[in-house]
């Protein structure tokens, strides 16, 4: 369990953690979040991570509370005083607490922060791997800014929620086209029919993942033909493989979507390669 949370310049116990009620992330979603996995206490992908947080800031206009480096200290220090080495740190920044009106709250309206962590079980997420999981299809319905990590994340809450109720561990948004857009939580991948990589260019309204972005580049160093270009789940379904990414689930196969088979519905070689090459990467950059 872990006990200890930070939030506005100090760590508390976690269930004596407490944010005010006019706090706008609460009253508006007018609040942004990262999630970092986390190697032996580091945090991975460190820096695609902060480039990320400070552009979903900037898109809206909340100033970044602290430096990146004040930043790591105070994420590393919630990991450390919660004893935790495998598991997941998440950082909020809200525009802070005004009385509430939709339009923003006087200049000078400090961020709030919260950062709290989390133990993720590696045996049993590696055990998920081999297996593979299912995933579900829903129609796209959120606003045009999914490339803005926000905390508005109804749509994705009742998605996952759908998927969970039949047993699967993701939804796949799937937008007007028939084209996939992303998973609530995570980006999608197939290896098609020829052996190529694909996920969804972010020309679209997609979260611009940081373990997608990574494991573009792990991908390719490796020698596989990527490709950043949009499938069909009919398309999905006919692959030799499809996949997950995100800090959550790292490289993670999908076996089953609506029900039916991808491949030959076990884990493919591909999702399995570029699981332990992404592991080993955001274990190498870890900070
Ligand atoms: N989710 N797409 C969406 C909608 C996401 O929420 C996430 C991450 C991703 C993958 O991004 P990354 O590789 O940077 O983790 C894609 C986090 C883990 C969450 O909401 O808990």
């Amino acid at each position: 369990m872990s006990r200890v949370a930070y939030v506005n310049g100090r760590f508390v116990r976690k269930a004596e953690a407490v944010v005010h009620i006019e706090d706008r992330g609460y009253q508006f979603a007018d609040a942004v979040y990262e999630v970092w996995a986390l190697f032996d206490g580091k945090l991975g992908d460190p820096d695609g991570h902060f480039a990320r947080l400070e552009r979903s800031l900037a898109e809206l206009q909340i100033t970044m509370p602290m430096s990146r480096q004040a930043l790591t200290v105070v994420l590393k220090e919630t990991v450390r005083r919660n004893h935790i080495r495998e598991g997941l740190a998440y950082l909020q920044i809200s525009r802070g607490v005004a009385t509430r009106d939709h339009a923003f709250p006087p200049k000078g309206t400090p961020p709030a922060v919260v950062i709290t962590v989390s133990r993720v079980d590696r045996d049993a997420a590696e055990s998920r791997a081999r297996k593979g999981v299912a995933v579900i299809t829903t129609p796209e319905n959120r606003w045009g800014r999914c490339d803005i990590k926000t905390v508005g994340l109804l749509p994705n809450a009742l998605a996952k929620q759908k998927a969970r109720e039949v047993g699967a561990v993701e939804a796949w948004f799937v937008d007007d086209l028939g084209l996939v857009t992303e998973g609530t939580s995570s980006n999608a991948w197939i290896v098609d029919g020829d052996g190529n990589l694909r996920t969804r260019d972010t020309n679209a309204n997609i979260l611009r993942g940081v373990t997608r972005l990574s494991l573009l580049d792990v991908a390719r160093k490796a020698g596989f033909n990527v490709e950043e270009r949009p499938f069909t789940s009919d398309e999905a379904l006919s692959a030799r493989e499809a996949f997950i990414t995100g800090a959550g689930t790292l490289v993670l196969p999908v076996v089953l979507i609506d029900g039916k088979t991808v491949g030959s519905g076990q884990p493919g070689p591909v999702a399995a390669r570029l699981r332990a090459l992404y592991i080993e990467h955001a274990k190498a950059t870890a900070v």
